[in-house]
């Protein structure tokens, strides 16, 4: 334990660093899991994930959605803009980039996922958890500008004790598509389930924050009662832990999807080299007429 760390953690906010506290204490035992899996301490969990190559075609085909898909034209472009912008803004874009904890911002496979989801879905609430630099909200927003109607909330830790790097939050976020989006600074273990009752239900969910298993599903769980049937969840770097296996055997109803992360760089030791990540669909039921 780092003192100093702690110190300027409880003092930027005590609420927050009493529940990191209590989450770290929680998740011991995955933690010891990893550590006897990989004596040398690399991410990869003991649970691997069966990757399908052809996860976006039978994505876009399970939701009725054209393939080749023509809106990933207009994200490639985007995603161009999007990079340029972010890179003039800051020193260094990709992996391990954001704050002492390393935290990413969102790749090509999880920014093109929800600039998908979000045009096929046509999606009224959105939910996501983690922002960073908020590569993954500025995808939501262009695809809802698009749409023209739908509003995301975005919960997100800012990272404790290191207030010089908050201005980067949200950056690559324009001015122009800020009236469709509430940014909600706090834990997820604080702030979804309140947002949750004030919201009432959502159309789809983005798990981009704290990656341990105790915390995926304490995000899966709340979000997947919230959804409504026809809606998803994408879940990034499902392969930092062994939760979203956990979700898929409460959830085994539920289509799913596994695919290869595109970080910039090979981020080795990840699974592949790559990381992973996941697409769950909510049925819709009898009533909802499919
Ligand atoms: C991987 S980054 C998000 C990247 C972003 N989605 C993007 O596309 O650029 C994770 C973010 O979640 C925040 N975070 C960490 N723990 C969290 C928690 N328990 N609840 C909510 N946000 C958290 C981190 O401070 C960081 O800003």
């Amino acid at each position: 334990m780092d003192l100093g760390r702690e110190l300027k953690s409880f003092s930027s906010d005590p609420v927050e660093w009493a529940i990191s506290l209590r989450e770290r204490w929680g998740e011991r035992g995955e933690q010891r899991a990893k550590r006897s899996h990989t004596p040398h301490f690399m991410p990869w969990p003991p649970c691997p994930y069966p990757i399908d190559l052809q996860w976006e075609e039978n994505l876009h085909e399970t939701i009725g959605a054209a393939w080749p898909c023509p809106d990933q034209r207009r994200f490639h472009d985007l995603w161009e803009e999007v990079m340029g912008s972010v890179q003039a803004q800051v020193n260094e874009v990709g992996r391990g980039v954001f704050g002492q904890d390393g935290w990413a911002d969102g790749d090509t496979a999880l920014s093109r996922t929800v600039y998908c989801m979000t045009r096929h879905l046509r999606p009224e609430h959105l939910l996501e958890t983690g922002v960073a630099r908020g590569i993954t909200s500025r995808f939501i927003l262009e695809a809802l500008a698009e749409n023209g109607h739908g509003h995301l909330w975005s919960i997100d830790l800012p990272p404790p004790g290191e207030p010089d790097i908050h201005g980067e939050i949200g950056l690559a976020v324009p001015d122009r598509l800020r009236p469709s989006w509430t940014y909600v600074a706090g834990s997820s273990q604080r702030r979804l389930r309140p947002l949750l009752s004030r919201i009432g239900t959502i159309d789809l969910f983005v798990h981009d924050s704290k990656h341990t298993e105790r915390n995926l599903l304490f995000e899966l769980e709340h979000a997947w009662n919230a959804l409504t049937s026809g809606g998803a969840v994408v879940v990034d770097d499902v392969d930092l832990n062994c939760g979203f296996h956990s979700f898929r055997r409460t959830n085994p109803e539920a289509p799913a999807f596994i695919g290869r992360a595109e970080p910039l760089r090979p981020d080795v030791g990840r699974q592949d080299d790559t990381g992973v990540l996941a697409v769950a669909l909510k049925r819709r039921g009898p009533r909802d007429g499919a």
